[in-house]
This record gives structure tokens, sequence and C-alpha cells, in this order.
């Protein structure tokens, strides 16, 4: 750089995008997905993390052939597609299991018992943290917090909430994965967004309402408890 030049700060400048000739590895449809969702940011990069996210709702974890066509959309390396996944969590650059088992063992849940609740699954499973059970129906993942914290110790499967677990609780709900799982509550591993947006940056005011009514009904069962809970989360969380 000559010193002439102005320094510059901030994200690289995004390269321009060729058009990709079409899907190496993503089904036709989540590639029509994928397109879609880029066309909703205004510089392609932008959609890198929610195209991660897709192509992981297809395998179950991003797969090498997932980061190559998130890398064609997005015109950036597969290295760097994959450089990205691995700073978070809730992509999985490696395979799991169908169900993906989050123990918490941040301040809160260990006061509540995570640390036994932890050795226990590790031993009824058969894994350490981190490992696959042998049939591949469960991987066994130790969590920071959960965000929540009124329910030790907190267990998510699949990133969704199933309540505070005892030992006995916990075989329970692992044998209940093993029969089938909760369909309607634990959806296929990486599935995070149960309404896909379609437009822009807006949401159908009839699809917000229901999935809030959703929400406050599922609340309205865990009971008086939750309801303590989820009043001091929104004091602390804005
Ligand atoms: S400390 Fe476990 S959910 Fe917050």
């Amino acid at each position: 750089m000559s010193s002439t030049e102005p320094l510059r700060v901030g994200p690289p400048p995004s390269r321009p995008v060729a058009e990709p000739a079409g899907p190496r590895h993503l089904s036709q449809e989540n590639w029509a997905r994928a397109r879609a969702m880029v066309a909703l940011y205004p510089e392609p990069r932008s959609a890198l993390i929610p195209l991660c996210h897709l192509a992981q709702e297809q395998d179950g974890w991003l797969t090498p052939g997932g980061m190559e066509d998130v890398a064609a959309l997005v015109g950036v390396t597969p290295a760097e597609v994959y450089g990205t996944a691995t700073f978070y969590d809730m992509l999985h650059t490696e395979q799991v299991g169908t169900y993906l088992v989050s123990i918490c063992t941040n301040i809160a849940c260990l006061l509540g018992g995570a640390a036994d609740l932890l050795e226990h699954a590790e031993s009824s499973l058969g894994v350490n943290a981190g490992g696959t059970t042998a049939d591949g129906v469960v991987t066994l993942e130790e969590a920071e917090c959960l965000a929540d914290c009124d329910r030790v110790p907190c267990v998510q499967v699949n990133h969704r909430f199933v309540g505070a677990q005892t030992p006995e609780s916990f075989d329970a709900l692992v044998a209940e994965l093993r029969a089938g799982g909760r369909p309607d509550e634990i959806p296929a591993h990486g599935t995070l967004n149960r309404v896909a947006r379609d437009a822009g940056l807006t949401a159908e005011p009839a699809r917000v309402a229901s999935e809030r009514a959703a929400m406050a009904e599922a609340q309205a069962q865990r009971g008086p408890a939750a309801e303590v809970g989820a009043a001091g989360q929104s004091g602390g969380r804005g």
C-alpha cells in the first residue's frame, strides 16, 4: 500500500458474484430457496449464514458439497464458508446424530444439577460430550447458557427446549426420541426457521400473530414458574 493510499477500515469490498451455474449438491428446491434468500440482501455475502442454515437443514449438517454451493451463491471460497461456519456453535461441519441433545452446564444449571445430569447422560448413552451414539440417533453436547435459566438443568433437542430434566426423565426422553421423537415439537436437526421469509424484510401479519399465539399457549402450559421466568427475562433482555 502506498503512503498516499487511504487506510481502509471495515469489511473487504464484495467481489462481483458470477451467475452460479446451478447446484452441485443442494436440491433444486433448496437452490431456489437459496437464490430467493440471496435476493433479500443488498450484498450477496450477507446471506452467508442463512444459507449455511439452509444447507444444514437439507443434510442435518453442513457438508463440503453444501459449503461449495453456498460459496458459489455468495461469491466467496468454500474455505471462507468453512471458516465462518466453524465460528458458530449451531453450524456443524461434521456429521451429527438425528437428535442433537444439548445440556447446559453454565452457572444456574450447574447449581441445579447439570454436572450430575451430564455425567448420567454420558454414562447412559455410552458417549462423552461431543460424541454420537453408535446408532447415529443422538449427539450429546455440553452447552453454555441456553437462556432458559429458570428451568434447570436446561436441555434442548435440536435447539428446541424440552424442559428441565432429571436422570430418569432424560432416559425417558432418549427412549422417546429413539422411538420416533416428537415430530410436532422437535423438527429434524438443522431446521431453525418454522416460517420461511419469502419477501423482503417483512413478515405476513397473520403468520406473526399465529406464531405469537402458539408461543403464548406453550408458555401457559409450562405453568406459573415459567411465567415468573418470562417476566424476568423480558425485563432483563429488553
Ligand atoms: S445457565 Fe443454563 S440456561 Fe442459563
